[in-house]
């Protein structure tokens, strides 16, 4: 895919821009932008064409999708252990989904540049005083002062820092005997293990340990086997602040083509899609598999001008769209898309975010989400591919590896007087680690029923 002529890295600055930063100070921007501009790329062309030869894969219903991690990264987690228990909920699920629901799983993180926010409201008002809207640690701090509200380009240079440390631990965890399936136990977290969750993924390892020992009993050497003693794992996140984006651009001296190497894949929030704006328009020129969120405000017209502009070429494993209807529209809005999609002979792979259109305030006015709210709505995503003949072709979740208290529901029965207890997200409610494992346990049996009944693909 050469970029398109008319396009340049810098041609989304005509277009009208939604969500976009009023930085205080455009000289301080445009420094840091080309310092970033100096920097090297945190992942290479060649990463991204191999996630999308996978994701085709998943097009073709060969794979399934797991892309997960936190709503909004914080600069206060990027200590080894925060990115470990992160890492390992996220292997857990997909040993889970790959064991259990008999599909390769392709693991991408929200992680490693997860640190932008598109808000509701621009500015949020306390006893008359009126500040910027946090907007994620790459922009501003979350404390509700002047000085940590005003949006600081320094921010854009750390957040590249804690994504270049982030992605080297991940590259030595998955590649260093960390992410070996000889260590699935090891996993398991000392809080989780005591749980029901925690307990039916300790019979599925020594499964995994058994069928281990088998094969090294036949004579089979384990050790020397790739597929069992890494992992491939792709980061991700949405590419909301583009002086960042553009600054991490890179020219592939092997195709040409222009990749954001400041992750894998990105995705562009189903508050930037405007078919005219900036955000769909830098998008549209970089080579990297692209996510688009499409929540239930998308149109058939819409989503096809969409699809036409992000995946000219109809190239599988381009664009992911990811629905994110809500537990009670998803019946009624996801299938019209579809099929329209169907019908044209598009080449997506659909995906389901079953948080984003299930979020509510509690009574104590922490913002939450039901376990059974999410679980509900990832059932009717894959009711709604079964009843097509279609491939529900991943789960894109906010989790994090610890024991928090945001979401209710779920083996660990949280209710709402137990979300004070550990509540430590800045933005949205995440899965801990005991739900996430629920969860996985859940989808892998919705997954093993699809693949028997024969649903494959477009
Ligand atoms: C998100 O994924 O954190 C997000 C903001 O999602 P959406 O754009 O779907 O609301
Ligand atoms: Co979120």
């Amino acid at each position: 895919m050469n970029p398109p002529s008319e396009w340049r890295s810098d041609s989304w600055r005509e277009r009208p821009i939604t969500q976009g930063v009023t930085w205080p100070d455009p000289a301080h921007l445009a420094a840091v932008e080309a310092e970033l501009a100096g920097k090297p790329p945190l992942v290479f062309a060649g990463e991204a064409r191999r996630l999308q030869a996978h994701l085709a894969d998943a097009v073709a219903g060969r794979a399934f999708v797991l892309q997960a991690g936190d709503c909004a990264e914080s600069f206060a987690e990027g200590a080894a252990d925060f990115i470990r228990d992160k890492l390992k909920v996220i292997l857990q699920m997909a040993v889970a989904l790959t064991y259990a629901g008999g599909v390769p799983v392709i693991k991408v993180g929200r992680i490693a540049g997860q640190f932008a926010k598109p808000r509701s409201e621009s500015f949020e008002e306390r006893d008359g005083l009126r500040l910027d809207a946090f907007r994620g640690h790459i922009v501003n701090g979350e404390a509700f002062t002047a000085e940590e509200r005003r949006p600081n380009p320094d921010r854009l240079l750390q957040a590249y820092h804690q994504s270049v440390a982030t992605l080297n631990l991940l590259r030595a965890f998955t590649t260093g005997g960390f992410a070996s399936l000889t260590r699935v136990h090891a996993w398991n977290q000392e809080f989780v293990t005591n749980s029901p969750e925690g307990k039916r993924y300790e019979l599925l390892a020594d499964d995994i340990e058994r069928a281990m020992t088998f094969m090294r009993s036949c004579g089979i050497d384990l050790a020397d086997d790739h597929a069992l003693q890494a992992v491939d794992f792709y980061t991700s996140h949405e590419a909301l602040i583009l002086p960042y984006e553009q600054a991490l651009t890179r020219r592939d001296s092997l195709t040409g083509d222009f990749y954001d190497c400041s992750a894998h894949m990105l995705w562009i929030g189903d508050r930037t899609r405007q078919i005219d704006g900036a955000h769909v328009e830098f998008l549209r020129g970089v080579a990297n598999p692209l996510g688009l969120k499409v929540g239930p405000t998308t149109t058939v017209e819409g989503l096809r001008r969409l699809v036409a502009v992000l995946n000219p070429n109809n190239v599988p494993g381009r664009l992911t769209l990811i629905s994110r209807m809500g537990r009670d529209r998803i019946n009624e809005s996801l299938p019209p898309l579809i099929e329209a999609l169907r019908e044209d002979g598009s080449q997506v792979l659909w995906t389901c975010d079953p948080m984003h259109g299930n979020t509510y305030k509690a009574a104590g006015g922490q913002k939450t989400r039901h376990f059974d709210d999410v679980i509900v709505e990832v059932s009717q995503f894959f009711a709604v591919h079964q009843s097509l003949g279609t491939w529900p072709g991943g789960l894109h979740i906010e989790l994090t590896g610890d024991n928090v208290t945001e979401c209710l529901g779920g083996g660990s029965g949280l209710e709402e007087s137990d979300l004070t207890t550990n509540y430590t997200s800045i933005c949205d409610p995440r899965l801990n680690a005991t739900q996430s494992l629920d969860m996985a346990f859940l989808v892998a049996e919705l997954l093993q029923r699809t693949a028997t009944s024969g649903a494959r693909s477009l």
